[in-house]
């Protein structure tokens, strides 16, 4: 097979791998957040390498509902967060959408967990737009490249050491 056909193959692979698997997900149009909020910056946007981090917290808080890759699960009404529809959302109303939750609709609250470790979620959350778009083309960082560079952390409030998860 030549090399276009094999990048071809792998292209069509991974975007079959990366598909939604809540692809149906309508945000609440009820659930938003304030101007202030959706206006407030992520103060580790200059940190991407703490996503790693916040991958961690995801896998601990949120996998159950989302699925690792975020795509969500169908039969827990969770949001893609793939999905081009949280995508365009604002860090802060990601922000604010993980702090006070939609109980209504099965999202719950995660005030409890330190506002750093939150805003490193919403770090996390950015990479999966990546992962879903690497599938046409689009650049994405690996993964692990921010695993590697984890290393030159300094708040004791942010995760950077391995969690075990049972
Ligand atoms: C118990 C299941 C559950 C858990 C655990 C959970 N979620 Fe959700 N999440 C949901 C559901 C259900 C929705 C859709 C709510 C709706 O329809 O309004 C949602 C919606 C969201 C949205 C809104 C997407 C949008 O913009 O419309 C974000 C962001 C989100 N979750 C992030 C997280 C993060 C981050 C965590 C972990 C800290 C988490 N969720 C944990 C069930 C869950």
């Amino acid at each position: 097979m030549s090399k276009i056909g094999v990048g071809s193959v792998l292209a069509a692979f991974l975007a079959a791998s990366s598909f939604a698997q809540n692809p149906h997900y309508q945000p609440d149009l009820e659930w938003r957040p304030p101007t202030q909020s959706q206006t407030r910056e992520n103060p580790l946007a200059a940190r991407p390498e703490l996503a790693a981090g916040g991958r961690k917290l995801f896998v601990r808080n949120c996998a159950e509902c989302h699925g690792r890759d975020g795509a969500g699960l169908e039969k827990k009404h969770s949001a893609d967060l793939q999905l081009a529809v949280v995508q365009q959302e604002s860090d802060g109303a990601l922000f604010w959408k993980i702090t006070n939750g939609n109980a209504k609709r099965g999202m719950p609250s995660f005030s409890k967990i330190p506002e750093l470790q939150r805003w490193q979620i919403v770090l996390y959350v950015r990479t999966l737009k990546a992962r879903a778009e690497s599938g046409s083309g689009a650049k994405s960082q690996p993964p692990i490249a921010a695993f590697q560079s984890a290393a030159a952390l300094t708040s004791c409030f942010l995760i950077s050491t391995p969690i075990r998860i049972p």
